[in-house]
This record gives structure tokens, C-alpha cells and sequence, in this order.
């Protein structure tokens, strides 16, 4: 059931034959040698067997049947001298002239999949149609849902302005702890798990005309839960109309989901990447990185580049190192526009990759994974790869979560190879091996629901009143020892009776849009009376790895800063910066005087005046009763050892416990990291016997046992 995807196929096959008949102009050395300015010489090889091309959009190319032979250059020079106003742009994208058979489709059908390559508009145009369509008519809204934070406010903010409208008024978003829409907002994005989150208050999405799940592809738990409930909504409500849009592969899957629902595709238009790999595997990614980057500075003719990282600080460590070099080179080198984008990147910020490259320079973007197929960056021509992503992974064996820095799918890579051909042909630099890619990468990502802790997602399923999680459909079921696990946590937590039922606990807990421990954490506080204690403990600590830094020409200082704040564990150094900051009127030269992110404070900033007075064994018994999952001990040999499964695990060096001599006994964390090895990350130190005190139903009788009958054995604590 393909509609759509033949009607133009013509102009776009004779549009691809310009193409290809440009291809063969293009040179390209077999083996690219280049060298830069910081000494450091890195070398590719070409893969002549893997010219791989992607599908790719571009403005200055063809939409229509109409200027097949034009010619391409003089095409682009005419774009250069006069620039398009918004709305010619508009009509560019790739799904403009399937608009009228896309909005008969979506009459027609109620669910509908749109597969069409990134940046043919899917986004930012749908939702414009369905309004200029009257969905939105009713006093209904039309949603647009997004994994990620950035990508809903970024997208909302350019159809805001497409529309000529004020953001948060007719076009509004939606993600956690900031909102901008109102009750006149017409177009919403918002992200997934936003949505998710208001079938609790509204299970029939009565609010809506249209919800789009866009990027189902992406196949976070949040989307695939969606589509479930989503399935399970469009008896009820035949006037509600489903899209599910997605850059590529699986457009089949979700089609079978639905019952054998249409798709509709757009095709794409293409300019061929070659795609260069190192000669051997690299360690340090991040320095091979940073030496492409000047390599294609110093040798490439013009064009924009992109660099995938894993996380926020690879790309500000990136971006300092970058920053450092061009200094040191001064003149010698063109300007580099140095532009980083992750999620908690403030929104004005964020603005900044999407403008132009002045003349003479060239912007390099320093991306997460959001650059893959979310956000399309205009210009840009060199993508480099180290090929690795940051994924949650949990093991229901150990009922241990970690964030691990793991390989990308073969998918993932290709799609980020294909972002450098959008606007014209484009160099893809992988930073591994050829035969890495051949035989050690994965073909398609694990979808989240496979890898990660179900707690959050079984507890709001049972709030939403679906019982029977066995019988709940979804895209890929997940284990049943997944599902057994998350049951006992949630039993342990308190939130699920004997028989399986939510407790009046759980429902409450289910109102947080926080993980399941957390929330039993911040339950717990009320009766420790250190409310406002924990709820700063639980801001800060989702700004742990980024709320100190240390520039490297003012290093001693700056660790000097970091110390005054040391409290003898994590948690209590987290509310010293925190109450010194309120203390000093939360001003922002206080935060550069001791080297603390202000911008990481003011995401933690919360509503009240705090003065802080709870004992560390408060605080601390108050965080067992929810974490008590994360606990360890010292062994022999040094390091720590889970205290209910055979993991073993360091202090990460951030910590201020990390070189403590002698090492704390046992401590609570509050994640760990998987890097060279398992690191704990936010570690306070605890006693044992507060565990069996707080949580005495996490431990057998013959655990008990044990514990008293050693007790008298082994010294507690430190002093
Ligand atoms: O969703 P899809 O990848 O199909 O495309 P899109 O996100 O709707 O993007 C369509 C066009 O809008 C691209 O050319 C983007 O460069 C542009 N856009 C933009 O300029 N600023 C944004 N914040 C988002 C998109
Ligand atoms: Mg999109």
C-alpha cells in the first residue's frame, strides 16, 4: 500500500540523472593525506567500493517538473544575489507539491505513515498543512511530538516565525519544566514523553485533531509507548487522524502496527558523499576529531562541517580545545565559527548553528546525535563521525543502569554520512575502520524499550489504568524478565501492592515526571523534613557532569574554587554551591569568580529560599529510600562491589570522595558511568546499618542474618 511515491517519479529519476552526470566531474584522490597547521597529520582512506549516496534535499535544487534543464549553477548564483523570502522557501521543500495529495491522504485515512529522507520538511510543514487545512479548527490543537527537547523548541520557533506568529501563541511547544503555549495555540510541539504524560489527565487526547509522532524511527521508549496507547485510542475517537513520520527504514513496521495503514512517500533528492575511514582504530576520538576539523579547515574549499559527540561535555571540551587551537594560530588559518548544540544548551543559543556562515569562514558544528535527523543544518559539506553514541543500559539480570558511550548502528552512521550531502556533494569522516564498519557495527539501533529500566514506563502505564502489561501492544514487546524486574523495584519502592496494584504511594509517585526512585526519594523527604534539600539534591544532580569547569590557562584556581565547595560527599557539596549562590543574590559573576556553570544553576534554580540546615544522615537516609538499589561496599581489593550483585565499580574521579584516604566504606550513588569501567557518579557515604533500618524488606532473612552477625566484626564509618 504505496500511495504517493510514483507520481513524480520521472522528473526526480531525470533530476537524478543531473545529478549522477555531476558526479563523475568530481575528482577525489584515492587515499586523502592532509596536513594542518598543529603538526598533527591524519590519514583517510578512500572506500571507492562504498561511494555511498544519500537521499538529500537542498533549496537550490528543482521542485518541480519545469526546471529539469535548467542549469544548476546559474540556479545558484540567481539564489545567491536574491535571497528567497520565507515563503518561497517554503514551496522549495520537498513535500510542498505533494501537499494537496498529502492532506487527501490524511482526509482519507486515519493513520498514515510519511517516510521522506531529512530535511524535505516533514517538521516544520505537516503541521502547517493540517492547520491551513482547518484541524485546528474546533478549538482543537494539532501536535507534533519530538524525542528531544531542542528539536521541538527549535522546530517550534522556525514555524513561529514561517507563520509570522509570536512563539507560544498560535505556535507553541511543550517539553518538561518549560511551556509556551496558551489556550489559543493552534500548531504544538512538544515531546514525546510530554505527551505521554497528558494521557494521565486526559486518556482519549481529546485536545487534539491531529497528533503527529514524528521521528518514530528514533524508536525511544516515549514514541513507542505512544503509539500503543495511540493504537488503542482511534476506536474512540474516528475523528482524530494519526501520522507517524520517520527519516527512513521501518516504514513497514509501523504500517503492519496499524493494520496494513498506508505510506506515503516523498522522495528525496541526492548528492553523493564519499565516505573516508581511518587507517586504524582510534583510542581518542575526540583529538582525531579535533585534527579533521583542522585538516579540513586548512585544506578543503568552502563548506560548513559536522561533528557527532556523544554528549555535553565531549562537546564543550571539544569546543574549549578548538577554541585554543585557533587561538594559537591566529591569522595563519580563516576564521572557524565554533558552534556547539545539545540538548541543554539555553534556546538562544541553540539559534546560533542555524545562522549563516559569514563569508571567509567556516562554522564547525559540535552535534549530539539531535544533528542525525531532528535538526537540519543548513551548509554543511564535511561530517565527522567517531561513530559512538551515549545510550542507558540496563541489565534486568543485576538490575543495574548505566550510561554507556557504545558503537552506532550501521543506520546511524550512514544517516550521519547523508547529512553532508544536502546541499551539494559532501566527505564523510568516519573515525574507525573500514572493517569496523563491515563487521562490528550493529545494522539498526536497539530500540529503547529493549535496553533500559521499564520502572518509569510500567508505572505510568498501571496509572493509566492499563493492567495488563502482557496484553499491551507494542512495537517490540519487552522482556518478561524486563517487565518482572520493573514490577519488583516498583514493590520495593512502595508503589505496587502484592497483588500488583498501584498504591495510593504509586499514583502519587506516577504524578512526577521523574524516575520512579526519585520520586520515592522526594515522597520520603517530606517525613525526613528536608523537602527543599532533596528537591535542590535531585536539580542538581541532572547537572552533575556539567556544573564545574576548569579552564585550562586558570586550572589551579579553578580547582581551588571547586575545593572551598567540598563537603566530604557529593550530595552535601551540591547544596554548599547551591546556598553559597542564593547567598551571593543567584548572580552570574559569582558563578565565573568560582568557575560553576551559571547556566547549569539556573536550570536547577528552584522556587523557594533555601537555608539548609538537615544532617547528612538525614539527607542520606531520606536518598536510601529510593536509591537503595544503588549502594556498595569496599572490598579487599580496593574497589567497590554492589552490595546486592556481583558489580563492581569505582568512585568517578569528579567525585570529591574519589581520592579520600582511607576510602569510604560503603557509599550511595546516584548513576553509573560506563567508561574505561563502571564509575559512580554523585557518591555520599553511608552506613550499612541505615540500609536495613530504611529499606529492611530489600534484604532476605538470611541477609539480615549475615548483617547482624558481622556487625559486631567490622568498624563503621569513618571518622
Ligand atoms: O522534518 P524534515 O527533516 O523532513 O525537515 P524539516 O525539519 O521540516 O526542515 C525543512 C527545512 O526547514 C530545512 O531546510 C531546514 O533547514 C529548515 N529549518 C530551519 O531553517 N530552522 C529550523 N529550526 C528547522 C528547520
Ligand atoms: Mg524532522
Amino acid at each position: 500500500s504505496q500511495i504517493g511515491s510514483n507520481t513524480r517519479r520521472s522528473d526526480y529519476e531525470k533530476w537524478e540523472e543531473t545529478q549522477l552526470s555531476k558526479k563523475m566531474k568530481i575528482n577525489h584522490p584515492d587515499d586523502i593525506i592532509v596536513e594542518n597547521k598543529t603538526g598533527k597529520v591524519y590519514e583517510y582512506v578512500f572506500d571507492e567500493s562504498q561511494h555511498v549516496e544519500f537521499t538529500t534535499t537542498s533549496e537550490n535544487q528543482l521542485n518541480s517538473t519545469d526546471t529539469v534543464d535548467q542549469d544548476q549553477d546559474q540556479d545558484q548564483e540567481q539564489d545567491n544575489s536574491k535571497p528567497k523570502t520565507i515563503a518561497e522557501v517554503r514551496k522549495t521543500l520537498p513535500v510542498y507539491q505533494y501537499r494537496d495529495e498529502l492532506i487527501q491522504a490524511i482526509n482519507d485515512h486515519q493513520v498514515l505513515i510519511i517516510v521522506g529522507e531529512t530535511g524535505s520538511g516533514k517538521t516544520t510543514q505537516l503541521p502547517q498543512y493540517l492547520y491551513e487545512s482547518g484541524y485546528s479548527s474546533k478549538g482543537l490543537q494539532i501536535a507534533c511530538t519530538q524525542p528531544r527537547r531542542v528539536a521541538a523548541t527549535s522546530v517550534a520557533t522556525r514555524v513561529a516565525e514561517e507563520m509570522g506568529v509570536k512563539l507560544g501563541e498560535e505556535v507553541g511547544y511543550s517539553i518538561r519544566f518549560d511551556e509556551r503555549s496558551c489556550e489559543s495555540t493552534k500548531v504544538k510541539y512538544m515531546t514525546d514523553g510530554m505527551l505521554l504524560r497528558e494521557f494521565m489527565t486526559d486518556p482519549l487526547v481529546s485536545k487534539y485533531s491531529a497528533i503527529m509522532i514524528d521521528e518514530a524511527h528514533e524508536r525511544t521508549i516515549s514514541s513507542d509507548v505512544l503509539l500503543g496507547l495511540l493504537k488503542n485510542v482511534l476506536k474512540m475517537r474516528p475523528d482524530l487522524r494519526v501520522l507517524i513520520s520517520s527519516a527512513t527504514m521501518n516504514a513497514e513496521k509501523f504500517s503492519d502496527f496499524f493494520g496494513d495503514v498506508p505510506i506515503f512517500n516523498i522522495p528525496g533528492r541526492r548528492f553523493p558523499v564519499d565516505i573516508y575511514y581511518t587507517k586504524s582504530p582510534e583510542a581518542n576520538y575526540i583529538q582525531a576529531a579535533i585534527s579533521t576539523v583542522f585538516q579540513i579547515h586548512t585544506t578543503q574549499p568552502e563548506g560548513d562541517i559536522l561533528v557527532f559527540l556523544t554528549g555535553q561535555d565531549e562537546i564543550e571540551s571539544m569546543q574549549e580545545n578548538l577554541q585554543e587551537t585557533c587561538n594559537k594560530l591566529g591569522d595563519s588559518i580563516s576564521e572557524l565559527m565554533i558552534c556547539p548544540i545539545y540538548a541543554n544548551l539555553p534556546p538562544e543559543q541553540q539559534q546560533k548553528i542555524f545562522d549563516p556562515t559569514p563569508k571567509g569562514s567556516r562554522k564547525v558544528v559540535l552535534a549530539t546525535n539531535i544533528a542525525e535527523t531532528s535538526i537540519t543544518i543548513d551548509g554543511i559539506v564535511f561530517v565527522i563521525d567517531p561513530g559512538m553514541v551515549k545510550e542507558n543500559v540496563y541489565s534486568p539480570q543485576t538490575g543495574m543502569e548505566s550510561l554507556v558511550v557504545t558503537s552506532c548502528s550501521k543506520a546511524s552512521v550512514d544517516q550521519r554520512a547523508g547529512r553532508a550531502g544536502r546541499v551539494g556533494p559532501g566527505k564523510c569522516f568516519r573515525l574507525f575502520t573500514n572493517w569496523a564498519y563491515h563487521h562490528e557495527l550493529k545494522p539498526n539501533p536497539t530500540p529503547e524499550i529493549l535496553r533500559v529500566n521499564l520502572a518509569s514506563v510500567v508505572l505510568l502505564l498501571l496509572s493509566l489504568g492499563v493492567s495488563d502489561l502482557l496484553k499491551f501492544q507494542f512495537l517490540d514487546a519487552p522482556s518478561k524478565t524486563g517487565l518482572m524486574k520493573a514490577f519488583e523495584l516498583l514493590y520495593s519502592l512502595g508503589a505496587l501492592n502484592g497483588k500488583g496494584k498501584l498504591t495510593t504511594l504509586g499514583k502519587t509517585m506516577s504524578q512526577f515526571p521523574l524516575d520512579p526512585k526519585l520520586s520515592k526519594v522526594l515522597i520520603t523527604s517530606t517525613s525526613y523534613n528536608c523537602t527543599k534539600e532533596i528537591i535542590t539534591v535531585i536539580a542538581m544532580m541532572g547537572e552533575a557532569s556539567s556544573l564545574f569547569y576548569a579552564p585550562k590557562e586558570k586550572k589551579a584556581q579553578a580547582l581551588s574554587a571547586r575545593e572551598s565547595f567540598n563537603q566530604g560527599c557529593d550530595h552535601l557539596t551540591f547544596l554548599d554551591v547551591y546556598q553559597k549562590w542564593e547567598d551571593a543574590g543567584f548572580s552570574k559573576q559569582w558563578c565565573s569568580d568560582y568557575f560553576v556553570q551559571y547556566k547549569s544553576l539556573q536550570r536547577a534554580k528552584i522556587n523557594a529560599n533555601v537555608n539548609f540546615q538537615s544532617s547528612r544522615e538525614r539527607i542520606s537516609r531520606t536518598l536510601i529510600s529510593g536509591l537503595f538499589t544503588n549502594i556498595s561496599k569496599l572490598t579487599s581489593l580496593g574497589n567497590y562491589k554492589s552490595l546486592k550483585s556481583q558489580q563492581t565499580m569505582s568512585i568517578h574521579p569528579s567525585s570529591v570522595l574519589s581520592k579520600v584516604k582511607p576510602p569510604p566504606k560503603v557509599v550511595l550513588y546516584n548513576e553509573l558511568v560506563l567508561t574505561s569501567k563502571e564509575f559512580m557518579r554523585g557518591v555520599i557515604e553511608i552506613q550499612e546499618s541505615w540500609v536495613y533500618e530504611v529499606v529492611p524488606f530489600y534484604f532476605t532473612q538470611a541477609e539480615k542474618e549475615e548483617f547482624e552477625k558481622n556487625k559486631g566484626k567490622v568498624k563503621l564509618g569513618r571518622k
